[in-house]
């Protein structure tokens, strides 16, 4: 019984430390390939996360806004897009950790 509860915490402990991994990899994302375009003197605005509330940055990404500016689906993959969706949410205006300083 002991046993299954050390095996099952170190689960919830890998599990935990994906999750942070995953997290992270959003950001790289979107500075380095979202930022590609959107920077100073760039093709289009720099902007941070908190340019939006979370529900808003859900909905642009749901809804697939930004093919109303460009299309920009042959530059993402499916798991870039979402782990780009994830860090903008974490860290949206409304969020608790909200990250104003995003792209330059
Ligand atoms: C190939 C260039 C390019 C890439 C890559 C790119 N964008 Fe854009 N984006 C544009 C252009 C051009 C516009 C329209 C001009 C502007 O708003 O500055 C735009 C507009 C936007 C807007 C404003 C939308 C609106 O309705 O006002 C947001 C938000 C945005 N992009 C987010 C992102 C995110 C998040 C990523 C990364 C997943 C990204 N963009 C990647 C070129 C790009």
């Amino acid at each position: 019984m002991r046993n299954h509860i050390i095996i099952l915490l170190i689960c919830i402990f890998m599990l935990f430390f994906l999750s942070q991994v995953k997290a992270s990899g959003g950001r790289e994302i979107f500075l380095s390939k979202c930022g590609a375009c959107h920077q100073k003197d760039g093709d289009a605005q720099a902007f941070a996360p908190t340019k939006y509330a979370s529900t808003q940055w859900k909905r642009f990404f749901d809804r697939n806004k930004h093919s109303r500016r460009k299309d920009i689906s042959s530059f993402f993959n499916d798991e870039e897009l979402d782990a780009v969706e994830k860090y903008l949410i974490k860290h949206a205006a409304d969020s608790e950790q909200p990250e104003a300083v995003g792209l330059k």
